[in-house]
């Protein structure tokens, strides 16, 4: 049986105030990881709380850092396991040692704040149900849309919401990408032109293939539909083979390219993917320039609520970690109830394409599956080679 992930985010510290948890001395930080994000979370913590800090973890305890602590340690599971360290924040990334240092500290009560999607979306339910078991809290909001408080919003105020759809450009690496191939870069330049500014790692597969996009659509999907789901099985198209040619040809047509990650309703069944998809310029999903990013959340009563803003970088994503480190301290309860049941099983999104052949292009009268693309290169290959086939975003379909 799973649980799906008992959730606490960054908003909740709204209502805490800095006496509440000054007032808890005996509640220690323990950070784990002070690079991109960490070192924006260990700044802030200086800041508002130093007498809570207890440790900070790195892997080179000797490298000169823009953070005002002197004591790095070598050994992150020497900061889990000491006892002044009730909140561990994990900010190494990726799902080796930070997977094991999260289990520790799961394992000995502790509430555990991360940023890390990687892990939440792989193994976020069962580390959830651990951690009811334990006495434990798990509170991720920084492992979506960096500042944008959506997982909060998805467990709190939405929480009763009959979500239809959730999702929109989740990945900044590739929202950079494409913007840089609107403004007239080709594909390698605009992703080396990333690279040199920060917005992508050296090896960028992560980001241009969508695995990032689909981490973050199934950690958004099981809070919207309120089952336990993991990233394995959301279908995903990347944009490394998108060209100039693709991008022109949105453009004359009044569309943007864009990465997109939806997971909706369709009858019984729920749609997920991440595709490279044309958008109307006025449509919310076109607008995110840079490594901005934009969720949005279609409800039956709610209607569609639009969040954007900045979907990465150290100083948002440290808002985000920070809010829910208050909040732990704060002792809040989770406002998500365990849910039992099997994992969200995904259907392939649908949208309607438009295929570029030899001679001309069509877009399909009817909504194709995303797993349908290349036999649909065959049904209109008949009229000329094809050149490539792009899903066309459109509420309607
Ligand atoms: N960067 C963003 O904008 C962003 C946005 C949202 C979420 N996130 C997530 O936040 C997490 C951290 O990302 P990041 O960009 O901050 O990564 P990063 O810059 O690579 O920092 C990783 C940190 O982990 C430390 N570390 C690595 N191995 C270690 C070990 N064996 N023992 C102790 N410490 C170790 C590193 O130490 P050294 O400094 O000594 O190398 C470094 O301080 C990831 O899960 C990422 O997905 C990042």
């Amino acid at each position: 049986m799973h649980t799906v992930p008992k959730v606490l985010c960054s908003s909740e510290a709204a209502s805490i105030s800095t006496a509440t948890v000054t007032a808890q001395r005996v509640n220690g930080i323990g950070l784990l990881g002070c690079g991109t994000v960490g070192s924006s979370v260990a700044r802030r913590l200086l800041e508002l709380h130093p007498e809570l800090v207890r440790g900070i973890a790195v892997r080179d305890p000797h490298k000169p850092r823009a953070v005002a602590w002197d004591d790095f340690d070598g050994d992150p599971f020497e900061v889990v396991d000491d006892p002044a360290v009730r909140v561990v924040v994990e900010c190494i990334g990726g799902v080796g040692l930070a997977r094991e240092l999260v289990l520790r500290a799961i394992a000995r009560g502790k509430d555990v704040v991360t940023a890390n999607k990687d892990l939440i979306a792989t193994e976020g339910p069962w580390l959830a149900a651990f951690a009811a078991r334990t006495g434990a809290t798990l509170r991720y909001e920084a492992a979506v849309g960096g500042a944008i408080p959506i997982v909060r919003a998805l467990a709190g105020s939405l929480g009763s919401e009959d979500v239809l759809e959730i999702g929109g450009v989740l990945n900044g690496t590739t929202n950079f990408v494409l913007d840089a191939m609107d403004a007239g870069a080709d594909y390698d330049e605009a992703l080396a032109q990333a690279q040199q500014l920060g917005f992508a790692e050296s090896d960028p597969r992560a980001d241009v293939d969508g695995h990032d996009a689909a981490h973050k659509l199934a950690i958004l999907a099981g809070l919207a539909f309120r089952q336990p789901s993991t990233s394995g099985g959301v279908l995903r198209h990347g944009i490394a083979a998108l060209g100039a040619a693709d991008v022109r040809a949105g453009a004359e047509r009044g569309w943007r390219l864009k990465l997109l990650a939806i997971a909706k309703r369709s009858g019984e069944a729920i749609e997920a993917g991440v595709t490279p998809a044309y958008v109307p310029l006025a449509h919310p999903f076109a607008q995110p320039r840079g490594a901005g990013n934009v969720v949005r959340v279609v409800g039956r009563g709610c209607g569609a609520l639009t969040f954007a803003g900045a979907g990465a970088g150290g100083d948002a994503t440290a808002s985000a970690v920070v809010a829910d480190i208050v909040a732990a301290l704060a002792g809040s309860e989770p406002h998500v109830a365990a849910h039992a049941g099997a994992d969200l099983v995904t259907q392939p999104l649908r949208a309607r394409v438009l295929v570029r052949f030899d001679g001309g292009s069509v877009v399909t009268p009817e909504p194709v599956p995303l797993d349908q693309l290349e036999a649909t290169a065959r049904v209109y290959g008949v009229h000329g080679a094809v050149r490539a086939v792009i899903p066309v975003w459109s509420d309607a379909a």
